[in-house]
């Protein structure tokens, strides 16, 4: 993978001045406008609308007019409700992944950035051109992935923009701007709960069959919506031909794939599904 060298501009990184969303403070909550937390107060460039770099560059493409509302904040990712001249997106905003543990992910890593042996190098030490170099990289694969799973058929949404550590996707809710329910937070009827997990495993079966494994597959990461199974979250989305653990990382998305619908009251068999699966 090449790495253009103005993603490794650290110092841009550096002052990059990213919201304390876990802060009591900055709580999103309902619809409140969170354009003002990430805008500067005392703007330099007035052409500029957000504190963010990333926000702002999507936003000069022409891809982000405006962020509405917090859909969900987390440790590692926030995502937003947001606006374009076309209609509603979905923001997904990494913080700075520098906090974040990469201890657990060598094993994903395997085999994702060969053809660059400085930044494999830079990684491993954990230096932090390094840490630097595999966040943007990281972000870059979830687009990557994203787009790849989409042109195969799989129900995810639509891959529209990445800059930095930020991402534009398509937006999965009602016309109100009301996110989609993730599946693990609603309680199905029988008939309901089925279907989903049909498509569930038929979404699984296409991502296998392209090649990939999404590596963090259960209720959590699939949302429902107009009786539509849409998956997402693919930062770690791994590839048969170059990661040796994928068969490992596959039978442990059948796994927590089933045992979260289990608690939707489906019947859901690992072997049969891996069967199915394979039997691709
Ligand atoms: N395209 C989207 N449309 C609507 N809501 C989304 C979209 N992408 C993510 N979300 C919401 O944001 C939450 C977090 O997104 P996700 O990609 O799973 O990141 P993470 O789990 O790493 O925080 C999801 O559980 C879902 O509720
Ligand atoms: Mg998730």
């Amino acid at each position: 993978m090449k790495i253009a060298l103005n993603n490794l501009d650290t110092e841009d990184l550096e002052t990059q001045n990213f919201v304390k969303f876990k802060s009591k403070k900055h709580k999103l909550t309902g619809k409140q406008s969170v354009t003002q937390l990430v805008s500067r107060a005392e703007n330099p460039d007035p052409n500029s609308k957000f504190e963010n770099a990333d926000l702002n560059g999507l936003s000069k493409m022409g891809f982000l007019d405006e962020l509405i509302s917090g859909i969900k904040t987390g440790k590692e990712a926030s995502v937003f409700l947001g606006k374009n001249s076309e209609g509603f997106v979905a923001v997904k905003m990494y913080t700075d992944l520098r906090v974040r543990s990469f201890k657990r992910d060598s094993s994903y890593r395997e085999g994702r950035f060969i053809g660059d042996s400085r930044i494999e190098k830079a990684i491993d030490q954990g230096s932090k051109a390094g840490l630097d170099a595999h966040q943007i990289l990281w972000v870059q694969e979830e687009f990557r992935q994203m787009k790849h799973l989409f042109e195969h058929g799989v129900n995810v949404p639509k891959a529209i923009a990445v800059n930095g550590i930020s991402l534009i996707m398509e937006f999965i809710g009602d016309e109100n701007g009301n996110p989609a329910p993730r599946i693990s937070d609603l309680r199905m009827d029988k008939y309901e709960a089925d279907e989903a997990f049909k498509q569930s495993v038929q979404n699984l079966k296409r991502i296998v069959e392209s090649g990939r494994v999404h590596g963090d597959y259960s209720t959590f990461n699939i949302l429902w919506h107009d009786e539509k199974a849409v998956v997402i979250d693919f930062p770690q989305v791994i590839e048969f031909k170059n990661n040796p653990n994928a068969n490992a990382f596959l039978t442990r998305d059948v796994h927590s794939l089933c045992k979260s619908f289990m608690k939707q009251g489906v019947k859901a068999d690992e072997v049969r599904v891996l069967r199915e699966i394979r039997a691709g």
